[in-house]
């Protein structure tokens, strides 16, 4: 008989004891042997949460042989791939290999399926056994690895309209997307920091699709290329160039690209910290400003949005929103040049 565990897996926590798997510094990644609640799987690619990836791979000198040691030095020490300097992770696309006792039959999965994780690897206990390829271009590391999903854990059947490289890359941001369709209503002015990216192209698709007519959907970008890019592909009214961790020069040029008035709506979504007054300064009183960054720090933006006056609604971006996996694969369906584009990113 297999060992009872507990839902969010706290029977895997080996210190601090009394923490969740996602605050604890070091969990039992032993995959020999599975608790009654939980999945195993073989894994054969991770994608690591654009934060930490470009952390890791900075701190590294963007040198392959070390971010490849960093990243087996982070699992060995922890049990899981949880960056100790942004705390993200990231998620697993693989194989289920092993269902415990107490989910057979309650479950849609069977051994054999392909899945997609849809909780971070800083809280999934994760083992290496080979770090087979680094593409730093897009944070996808391919493994031969074994991770487990708690009986809370979250997962996506791989579709197989797209390949799987696709549904990794589009899953691991799904939270985004997914909560601009929630968030934005028909005539608002949104502003996306860091638009021209994965998660960001997509939320300037779903926002653009949501303000319908007389709404104006404005994407910074941080290069000319980036900003003809998101144009030629009508995801946005208008582009402008700039860094996020310029607020002044952002205002600027933000307010100037929506008529001179402040949005209704900002989302920011770049991978670099430093970056939240640009997304709090161009935002009317009681517009909303969502931070999905991974390298937002909250401190910095309550106390900056305080400093200014700013009366704006604040919303954490939780990686999860109901239906985000299946409104986030509709996408792609629905805009086949945004699909085709990521096809040939993420291969
Ligand atoms: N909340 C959650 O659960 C969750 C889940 C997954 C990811 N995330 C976070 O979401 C964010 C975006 O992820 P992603 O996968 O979409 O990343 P991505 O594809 O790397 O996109 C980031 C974009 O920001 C741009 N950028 C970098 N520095 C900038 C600057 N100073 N000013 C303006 N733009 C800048 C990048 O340009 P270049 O490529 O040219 O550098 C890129 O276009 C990350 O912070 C990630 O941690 C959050």
């Amino acid at each position: 008989m297999q060992k009872k565990g507990n839902k969010y897996g706290t029977h895997r926590v080996i210190e601090p004891k009394g923490l969740l798997t996602q605050a604890a510094k070091k969990i039992d990644n032993n995959m020999d042997e599975i608790y009654s609640n939980e999945i195993l799987c073989d894994v054969s690619a991770l994608n690591i949460d654009s934060a930490s990836f470009t952390q890791i791979y900075e701190a590294c000198e963007k040198d392959l042989a070390r971010t490849e040691q960093m990243i087996l030095d982070i699992v060995n020490e922890r049990g899981k791939m949880q960056n100790p300097v942004t705390g993200s992770g990231g998620m697993f696309i693989g194989t289920v290999k092993a269902i415990g006792e107490d989910l057979q039959g309650k479950i849609d999965l069977k051994v054999g399926d392909k899945i997609a994780s849809l909780v971070s690897l800083s809280l999934t206990p994760l083992k290496i056994n080979k770090i087979k390829a680094i593409h730093p271009e897009i944070d996808r590391v391919d493994v031969d690895a074994q991770a487990i999903l708690f009986e809370s854990g979250l997962y996506a059947k791989l579709p197989d309209d797209m390949s799987e490289e696709l549904a990794l890359a589009a899953l691991d941001v799904a939270g985004a997307p997914a909560q601009t369709a929630k968030l934005v209503k028909p005539g608002d002015s949104v502003l996306i920091l860091g638009g021209a990216g994965k998660g960001g192209m997509m939320c300037c698709y779903e926002a653009m699709k949501r303000v319908g007519p007389t709404g104006n959907v404005v994407a910074l970008v941080i290069c000319q290329e980036d900003a003809d890019l998101l144009k030629s592909m009508n995801l946005c009214h208008h582009a402008i160039v700039g860094s996020a961790t310029e607020p002044v020069d952002v205002l600027e040029k933000s307010l100037a690209a929506n008529g001179g008035k402040e949005y209704d709506i900002s989302i920011l979504i770049v991978n670099v910290p430093a970056c939240e007054m640009s997304a709090i300064l161009p935002v009317r009183d009681n517009g909303t400003v969502y931070c999905f960054s991974m390298a937002t720090d909250f401190a910095k933006a309550a106390l900056g949005a305080e400093g200014c006056g700013k009366d704006v609604t604040m919303v954490i971006g939780n990686g999860y929103t109901k239906d985000h996996a299946a409104i986030t694969l509709a996408e792609l369906r629905e805009n086949p040049q945004l699909k085709e584009y990521f096809e040939k990113k993420y291969l």
